[in-house]
């Protein structure tokens, strides 16, 4: 890789980790029939994927989660620390930090190119971003909360439709800003 591109990929992932922070400003939306609030940061994990592929996208969001795991309140609602991670949405956090990876993977696997119509890149930033995440919540949930995955796995439903919404949008926003920054994104 060219200087100037790490050097470009090392400012986008410092933007990102700031991204990630930004949307953590706006509070999580309680929902009731499950103990984990609807979030926007999310958006910024399958964005750092997009933007940023496997290597500097995990780096990004491992930064963002060290921080969050150190104590910073980066979290929506200004949460933060160790406990978090042991908490009902534990299982999300750690499963923020494969997203990049897999995105870069399957976007690898399955040759997924910058021209490629914005289809494929929404399908595998749905599998990564929304369908991965959301079961490794829902497994966590179940045990760390005791109730049977069934139960978990069905209460997660209410998250789809806005996740989906968000992997579209982070999709639309990846492609822009692709283009918009000349990036090779190394997936
Ligand atoms: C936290 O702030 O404690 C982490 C919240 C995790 C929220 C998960 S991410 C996937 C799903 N979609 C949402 O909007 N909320 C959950």
């Amino acid at each position: 890789m060219k200087d100037h591109q790490r050097t470009k990929n090392l400012v986008l992932a410092a933007m990102l980790v700031a991204i990630l922070v930004i949307l953590g400003l706006l509070p999580g939306i309680p929902l009731g029939i499950i103990p984990v609030p609807l979030v926007l940061q999310n958006m910024g994990v399958m964005l750092a994927g997009g933007l940023l592929g496997s290597k500097y996208g995990t780096a990004a969001v491992g930064l963002f989660l060290l921080l969050v795991f150190l104590g910073l309140p980066l979290l929506s609602g200004g949460r933060g620390g160790a406990t978090v991670f042991l908490g009902p949405s534990g299982g999300y956090l750690i499963a923020w930090l494969f997203v990049p990876f897999l995105i870069g993977r399957l976007k690898r696997l399955f040759q997924v190119r910058a021209q490629h119509s914005w289809w494929h890149e929404l399908l595998i930033v749905g599998v990564a971003g929304v369908i991965f995440v959301d079961v490794v919540g829902a497994l966590w949930l179940a045990w760390q909360s005791s109730i049977p995955l069934s139960t978990a796995l069905v209460s997660n439903l209410v998250f789809i439709p806005g996740d989906l919404l968000k992997a579209i949008l982070a999709v639309v926003i990846t492609r822009r800003i692709r283009n918009l920054m000349q990036l090779e994104v190394e997936y």
